[in-house]
């Protein structure tokens, strides 16, 4: 590696030369970008978090001689769209109508630099700094929640197991604007939910049966109110609000974090995952919660497809055929007396082998600033970047449900060798070929899953010494009402 006070001189003698060679006419052309100047504010921006000593990608990027030395292989992957990873996609028949907050795709101007910086032989640039690097770590938390046990998960199955914890907020509301799961031993976690449970008979017994902070199996477990906070799976950035809208944390109200491990075969060393947990002071003008669409096993919701077996819908990937899809349309129930409901943001969510999901409204007729039809969340899937893409549009102007619009939710699936995840998947399960992929929760199962935020109306701030009145939806998957 060359050091930096050395290329000054290197390049000061070769200014020398040119100014001396100037003078017959032949000037090399200065390059037209260069590593500090063009290359590395945009590497630093884009790939650095991840590409740097310590970091989770293979190796580190943020150097001039590990850029150089990895240069095609970065135009390759940047633009084929692979780096950085981001699998939200515009299609022909599916492109979303806004766009996603903290998109970190290469603009087509980052790409020509790119190019240009390697077409004209990775010049260097005068020395400057190179830009810090962006954290994606989440800003101001408030405390952190940690199990006070944890729990060791072993074996061939998949475990599910649940931790209350006690979110710290006592007689007040505590408005969340921020959470973000630590996986403790990561490659176990295969995925985390998190729920409000409010204050009330069945938070007593959860709480005298279990304790706060311990682990309890939680697999045959309704989860009470079923009040889905967060849904954290791997890749995915911490939950991020701003202070217009937050998840209302009520008095006495108590989380539950369930966690989905996956020991595959191996005993593991006690997994203690914690949340970070932000709140806002300020009165939101918008409540914040998740609600999941799709996973059907039958019909009306699961329309029939090419692989049934006896022509009857059944969601099953069999094996060895490589372009599987499953097709759903859900219909939106009665929301009780709520009238203005918004989609604020979508974590597509399937399993190891899916390679693409989309998900499309529609309304019985255009609505406002809402047409008959949209797109709501399109692109190619990968397992290991799973991420909540964030329409970036004002509270206003989020695309609307209302009862009577239909979910309609497409996944596609690669179940043949040829496909790494499912080479990893047999790994895993201990198996040589493919096999038939059922709808279920275990990493050998499938999914087909669109996980929206939603955006509902905060009730008024109250008046000073006034109980805030606030009611938490009780809804279930495909939000239909649980009372
Ligand atoms: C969120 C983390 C993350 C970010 C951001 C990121 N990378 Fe990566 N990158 C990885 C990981 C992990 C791998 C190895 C596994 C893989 O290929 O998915 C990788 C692999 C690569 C590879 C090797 C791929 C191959 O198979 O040859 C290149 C080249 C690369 N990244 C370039 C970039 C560039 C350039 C950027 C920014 C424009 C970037 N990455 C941003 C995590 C990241």
């Amino acid at each position: 590696m060359r050091i930096a006070t050395g290329s000054i001189a290197v390049a000061s003698l070769a200014s020398l030369l040119i100014a001396c060679t100037g003078a017959e006419g032949d000037d090399p052309p200065a390059a037209r970008a260069t590593w500090y100047q063009d290359v590395a504010p945009i590497l630093a921006n884009r790939c650095m978090s991840c590409h740097q000593d310590g970091g989770i990608a293979p190796f580190p990027l943020t150097d001039f001689a590990s850029a150089k030395e990895n240069a095609e292989r970065i135009l390759i992957q940047t633009d084929a769209g692979a780096m950085p990873p981001f699998d939200a996609r515009e299609e022909a028949d599916c492109t979303p109508r806004f766009g996603w907050v903290d998109d970190p795709r290469l603009s087509a101007a980052e790409k020509a630099t790119l190019h240009a910086w390697v077409e004209d032989g990775h010049a260097l640039g005068k020395v400057a700094d190179i830009p810090a690097i962006p954290s994606s770590e989440l800003p101001n938390v408030t405390r952190t929640l940690t199990p006070v046990e944890g729990f060791a998960t072993a074996g061939d199955r998949d475990q599910f197991f649940c931790y209350t914890l006690d979110p710290g907020n006592g007689n007040q509301v505590a408005w969340l604007t921020g959470l973000q799961v630590n996986p403790d031993i990561t490659e176990v976690v295969h995925h985390a939910v998190i729920f409000e449970v409010q204050a009330g008979a069945e938070l007593d017994k959860l709480v005298a049966d279990h304790g706060i902070g311990r682990p309890f199996d939680c697999s045959q477990q309704q989860i009470p109110g079923n009040f889905v906070v967060h849904i954290w799976t791997p890749g995915n950035q911490p939950m991020q609000t701003s202070s217009d809208i937050a998840v209302p944390i009520l008095p006495q109200s108590k989380l539950v974090m369930q966690v989905h491990y996956h020991p595959a075969g191996t005993a593991h060393a006690p997994d203690r995952t914690s949340i970070d947990v932000r709140y806002s002071p300020v009165w939101p003008k918008k409540m914040y919660f998740v609600a999941a669409f799709g996973n059907a096993f039958q019909a009306p919701e699961l329309l029939p497809g090419p692989n049934d077996r006896g022509g009857v819908p059944e969601f099953l990937i069999p094996k060895n055929v490589p372009d599987h899809r499953e097709h759903m349309r859900i219909t939106i129930p009665n929301l009780g007396d709520l009238t203005d409901v918004r989609l604020f943001s979508a974590n597509p969510h399937m399993h190891l082998i899916g390679t693409h999901i989309s998900g499309t409204i529609e309304r019985p007729a255009a609505r406002g600033d809402d047409p008959r039809q949209e797109c709501l969340a399109n692109g190619g899937w990968n397992f290991d970047w799973q991420r909540t893409y964030t329409y970036d549009a004002p509270l206003d102007k989020l695309p609307t449900v209302q009862q009577g619009d239909v979910i309609d939710i497409k996944c596609s699936w690669d179940n043949t060798i040829e496909n790494p995840f499912v080479q990893r998947m047999l790994k895993d399960a201990n198996l040589g070929t493919p096999i038939d992929v059922p709808l279920g929760e275990q990493t050998t199962n499938e999914m087909c899953l669109e996980i929206f935020g939603i955006a509902i109306p905060a009730p008024p701030a109250p008046l000073a010494h006034e109980a805030p009145a606030i009611k938490l939806p009780r809804w279930g998957l495909n939000m239909q009402a649980l009372d």
